[in-house]
């Protein structure tokens, strides 16, 4: 397969009150073409800003090191110029607040062809009609109607479709969408993403999905990546993830989802089941040293507090970051 998006050892640093926070420590990921590849993690380890970066936008923060390679070029060395034309026409987004995002003094299909106007040099009127069109294609009720009404006239289901527009409007190949329906009720939610899922079979893209909640993950990705505190801790095809979770946090996240089954017993023993994920991401500007999971990881040993694990490869497409990965392997009790 091809890898559509390579992102290697990215660094992005924010000026917190108390100093310097690394929001994202060293992220590498691969997304190849066609697939939805879902970052998973809690709130605050470093989602947005790993998203933020790939376009170049994380101001005030800075990107401090590392790759950012899309269909060939490292986007973290190309000029703004070229960047804002990846960002209008290349890589779509779909940011996290959808009501903020939208101009409240704009009209809706104003919006939606905005960047056709500025990309594909659109009259007003032919952008208004490709905006109606684009409207009609994420399903959003009476197009013609919403096209003229204003973002506040719009439920947030409506305004997240608006957006999902917005991203869609000059056939991006690449679609980020970050945590597209955290601030929608459930039934809409669903709506949204099998909306998500048909255009991607649809318009051949590939997609960046963002979330905190892996039980959205199970039915919306191919491949998943677990982050933790600004790193990545585990990354699998979504099937493996969901039968066999190899990171105790990983196992923790898996065990907060109500109605998930727990993981199957490996070859060498049955698993321990873990209590539901106990404490907090840490402070993103003092984070522990050693593994970052350890002072709530319940299965925690001598090298964990000192050492941080680096990510190994435990099976075809899965990497974990966890010294009970090496601890198995040495203590001969390898799984299938
Ligand atoms: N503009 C900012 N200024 C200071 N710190 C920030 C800013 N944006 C994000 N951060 C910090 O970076 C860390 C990662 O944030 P974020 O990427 O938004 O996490 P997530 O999307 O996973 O919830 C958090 O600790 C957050 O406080
Ligand atoms: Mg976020």
């Amino acid at each position: 397969m091809f890898p559509l998006l390579e992102v290697e050892s990215l660094r992005v640093r924010y000026d917190g009150l108390f100093g310097p926070v690394a929001a994202a420590d060293g992220v590498s990921f691969r997304v190849e073409e066609g697939e939805t590849y879902a970052l998973v993690g809690e709130s605050g380890c470093g989602k947005t800003a790993t998203a933020l970066a790939i376009l170049r936008l994380v101001e005030p923060g800075r990107i401090e090191g590392g790759r950012v390679v899309f269909d060939g070029r490292d986007l973290l060395r190309i000029p703004e110029r070229e960047m804002r034309r990846v960002r209008g026409a290349e890589i779509g987004m779909v940011f996290q607040e959808a009501a903020a995002a939208l101009n409240p003094v704009l009209k809706v299909g104003t919006q939606v062809g905005e960047s056709l106007r500025i990309h594909r040099g659109l009259s007003r009127r032919a952008a208004m009609d490709e905006a109606v069109r684009l409207l009609r294609l994420v399903a959003l009720p009476d197009p013609d109607r919403h096209a003229r009404a204003y973002p506040h006239e719009l439920s947030g289901g409506m305004m997240q479709r608006v957006m999902l527009a917005i991203a869609l409007s000059c056939s991006p190949r690449l679609l980020i969408a970050d945590e597209p329906t955290t601030a929608l009720d459930v039934t809409i939610q669903a709506q949204i993403l099998s909306l998500l899922r048909r255009l991607k079979r649809k318009m051949g893209l590939t997609v960046l999905a963002i979330t905190h909640d892996l039980g959205v993950v199970a039915e919306n990705a191919d491949r998943v990546g677990v982050m933790y505190a600004g790193r990545l801790v585990e990354e699998a095809p979504v099937a493996d993830l969901f039968r066999d979770p190899r990171h105790p946090y990983t196992q923790g996240l898996l065990r907060s989802i109500p109605g998930a089954s727990p993981p199957r017993a490996g070859a060498g023993g049955a698993r321990p089941r873990l209590p539901t994920l106990a404490g907090a991401v840490p402070d993103p500007a003092s984070v522990p040293p050693g593994c970052r999971f350890h002072p709530r990881c319940p299965r925690a040993f001598e090298p964990c507090p000192r050492i941080e694990p680096p990510a190994v490869e435990v099976g075809p497409g899965r990497r974990v970051a966890c010294f009970l990965e090496g601890a198995a392997t040495a203590a001969g009790e390898g799984r299938s």
